[in-house]
């Protein structure tokens, strides 16, 4: 191999240095710029953390309304974005009417292009986080036939987006403050994850001076398989498919032991976490909060009972031991989306919106490090040896 190392999957390699999240996998530490992810979710908001993991600091007063003003100007899409949408069929996953939408918006905002004037990318970030909610929530309503609601500059953050994709427009709105605030934690949660695979392709695309819409559009298409954010929806359709088949949950236990099946535990494991997940034990008590709240006998309630059972389950399991297996953040995030009223297909793109500010933070980071530069793995080429090209009719 020479000067290089064979590395498939990036087991052993720091492809950067970062100062934005810190994650200690055997201890199950998460931190946002040094900030521990329990203390993010129990007192801070989605915005604020917004501008924490942007600028490195929390924002005092003044500069948190500010922040706020400066995020509800850029809320609204170019009216011609609204016609991209109209471009896609109906039945479109949201997930590919939005890596489609924030690909273009390139062609929208061209002042962003300059990215090496700091300002300049303050303010593609700003469009970024102001325009997600916007877009991620017109996804949805697309693919239903119904029409967009405009972002409201008198709501919060989450409120907003809830409004987005809910209100009725000849109806007032009432948001659900408890709602609110499971969305907001939620999405603090996901905001950051340090150089998983979406954040290291925003990175790669970005490393070769590609604007960052496009590098945020192909972060999105690397979040959507299921061994990264689609696993949120996929966990939902596994315990679905559970509950329909009556097999006991050992059946299934089995199933994911088994190295000719392809079945996995979808929710369960992780590259860095060898201890139970931070975020999996915030979003799980949250569930149980939420749940608590809705009538009993739910279908939800049953997802959540199986979730939990599951757990149990796999936990005690020497197979999920000895590999330290344990639930991660997408587990129980889908019986919150659900209890929201967010269907199973905008699960990967809730996700998504909520990370935008990590892809973006991560790659102002890269843009403003004198020593960041192109990025361009090796490879260990195993093809034919030199050969001669023979002429196609003595083939
Ligand atoms: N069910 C059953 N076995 C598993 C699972 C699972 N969910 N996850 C890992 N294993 C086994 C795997 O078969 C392997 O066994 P062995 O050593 O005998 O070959 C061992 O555990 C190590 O797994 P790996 O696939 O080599 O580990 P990885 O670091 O390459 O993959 C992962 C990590 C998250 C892709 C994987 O655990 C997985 O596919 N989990 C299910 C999908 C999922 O929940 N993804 C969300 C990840 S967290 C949120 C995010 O990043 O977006």
């Amino acid at each position: 191999l020479g000067y290089f190392t064979y590395d498939p999957g990036f087991m052993a390699t720091a492809s950067c240095s970062s100062q934005i999240t810190y994650l200690d996998g055997d201890e199950g530490t998460l931190l946002y710029r040094g900030y521990p992810i329990e203390q993010l979710a129990e007192h801070s908001t989605f915005l604020e953390v917004c501008y924490l993991l942007l600028n490195g600091k929390l924002p005092n007063m003044i500069e948190m309304v500010d922040f706020e003003n400066i995020i509800t100007r850029h809320t609204l899409l170019h009216d011609q974005v609204q016609g991209f949408f109209r471009g896609f069929r109906r039945d479109a996953h949201p997930m590919a009417t939005m890596v489609g939408v924030v690909g273009a918006l390139s062609a929208f905002y061209h002042d962003d292009l300059n990215i090496h004037d700091p300002e300049q990318r303050q303010r593609s970030a700003h469009r970024l986080i102001a325009k997600m909610p916007t877009i991620a929530a017109w996804s949805y309503r697309y693919s239903m036939g119904l029409p967009f609601n405009y972002p409201q500059n008198r709501l919060k953050y989450t409120e907003d987006f809830l409004h987005l994709m809910f209100a009725v427009p000849t109806e007032p709105y009432e948001i659900d403050p408890l709602m609110a605030r499971a969305l907001d934690i939620i999405l603090i949660l996901h905001a950051d994850h340090e150089q998983n695979a979406s954040t290291s392709t925003v990175r790669l695309a970005g490393s070769s001076e590609a604007n960052p819409f496009a590098a945020v559009a192909a972060g999105i298409a690397s979040l959507w398989g299921p061994a990264h954010g689609g696993a949120n929806e996929a966990v939902i359709n596994m315990l679905r498919e559970i509950e329909k088949s009556g097999q006991p949950l050992s059946w299934w236990v089995d199933r994911a032991k088994d190295k000719n099946d392809r079945f996995r535990l979808m929710g369960f494991g992780h590259r860095v976490y060898k201890n139970y997940d931070p975020r999996a034990k915030i979003i799980r008590e949250l569930a149980n909060q939420i749940l608590d709240r809705l009538p009993p006998g739910n279908p939800n309630q049953k997802l959540f009972d199986i979730a939990r059972e599951l757990e149990q389950v796999a936990l005690h399991d020497d197979y999920f031991k000895s590999r330290n297996l344990y639930p991660n953040v997408d587990f129980y995030s889908g019986v919150i989306f659900l209890s929201m009223g967010i269907p199973v297909s905008m699960f990967t793109v809730m996700f998504a919106l909520a990370r935008t500010i990590g892809w973006i933070s991560q790659w102002n980071e890269m843009m403003g490090d004198e020593e960041s530069r192109i990025g361009r793995p090796r490879q260990l080429y195993t093809g034919a040896e030199k050969r001669i090209y023979v002429p196609m009719d003595q083939r």
